[in-house]
């Protein structure tokens, strides 16, 4: 996804000779989804980029197993509590998964290492702090409110830089997050409706054209992590072209939908993975016919967990149940849950 993008050098035609400034051959590489049916990216490498030298197994910290919600609780999680360090990617503490996805915090103050997802893509909101995403693509400078999605298999590190921890919540898929497809015409373009669209993505510049031999990066695949040792550097990219690449979509760029009376999480969408999706609740004029109940109406959401991540302002359906920025409420499914007593009498 989202849209077509060409970066760096590159040749007229796919798959044609492309020399280097001293007559060698750049190396390609297709990033492919779906067996070369569905979205691809063509990079244009220094050297080769299959030479692997070494491959060590690491142990995986934030393999903790997951237990069951039981008895059936709602929970509340105090993200705001947890201690900071370490990076974005060992240094997450996982909070809750199931076979679709798993959703973790992290507040990095360290660099990571070169790292890629093999399992399925990522999406990292970044609550505070900025931080720098390197890539085979080249960087995305990534600051509050910015959501980062990072396709699978992209091989790629984070930086913080700025001189506080980045407090980002990580939601690992075990397959492709993407705009919802609602939102896109036939070609893949965003429709009018879409509260987002193409002007408000922000793709990756460079490419960073790095230089470097036996270069470790870590690999999460089914079997856990592990540390390839590549003979030259990843990120020994020209050029590339396509339509799969990082990109950032801050969330101040969302367009919220509204109706008179309350309207439910769907018309906050804003992206969708397998079996789960990602919702933004925004500042928006709530819920305006003078008959109305501003706040959410009781439901039972009878095929999906609710979680939710408090980043900034106030919401009106929780006041005074303790729950404050940096919290994480989880209503899973098996009961049905509503406003704080007294919410709806109350008003906004
Ligand atoms: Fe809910």
């Amino acid at each position: 996804m989202p849209y077509y993008r060409v970066t760096g050098e590159i040749p007229r035609k796919r798959h044609v000779r492309f020399r280097r400034p001293d007559g060698g051959l750049y190396a390609e590489e297709l990033m492919g989804e779906e067996g070369f049916t569905s979205d691809s990216s063509l990079l244009y490498h220094a050297h080769p980029p299959t030479a692997i030298v070494k491959s060590e197994g690491l142990d995986d910290a934030a393999d903790v197993g997951v237990v069951p919600n039981h008895p059936l609780l709602p929970r509340h999680f105090r993200t705001q509590e947890l201690p900071a360090g370490g990076d974005m990617v060992l240094g997450r503490q996982p909070l809750m998964a199931n076979d679709d996805v798993r959703i973790s915090f992290a507040a990095a103050d360290a660099p990571s290492e070169l790292y890629r997802n093999s399992t399925g893509d990522e999406a990292i909101y970044l609550r505070n702090g900025t931080a720098r995403l390197e890539s085979v693509y080249g960087s995305i400078y990534a600051r509050a409110g910015d959501y980062v999605v990072v396709p699978r298999g992209t091989t790629h590190r984070w930086t913080p830089t700025a001189g506080e921890p980045v407090h980002a919540l990580v939601i690992e898929a075990r397959g492709h997050i993407r705009p919802p497809r609602r939102y896109l015409s036939a070609a893949g373009q965003f429709l009018e409706h879409a509260p987002y669209c193409e002007r408000d993505l922000r793709g990756p510049e460079g490419p960073l054209a790095a230089d470097g031999e036996d270069v470790p990066v870590i690999v999460r695949n089914r079997g856990g992590l592990t540390r390839l040792t590549y003979a030259y550097h990843p990120f020994d990219v020209v050029g590339w072209d396509g339509y799969l690449y990082p990109y950032a979509f801050n969330i101040a760029d969302f367009e919220p939908i509204v109706k008179r009376t309350h309207a439910p999480p769907p018309v906050h969408q804003t992206f969708e993975g397998p079996s789960f999706v990602i919702c933004s609740f925004c500042p928006r004029p709530l819920d305006f016919d003078p008959e109305a109940v501003p706040i959410p109406y009781n439901h039972h959401n009878v095929d999906s967990d609710e979680m939710m991540y408090y980043v900034a302002g106030d919401y009106s359906a929780r006041t005074g149940s303790g729950v404050g920025l940096g919290s994480i409420t989880l209503h899973p499914s098996g009961f049905t849950h509503g406003p704080q007593p007294g919410a709806a009498e109350a008003g906004p």
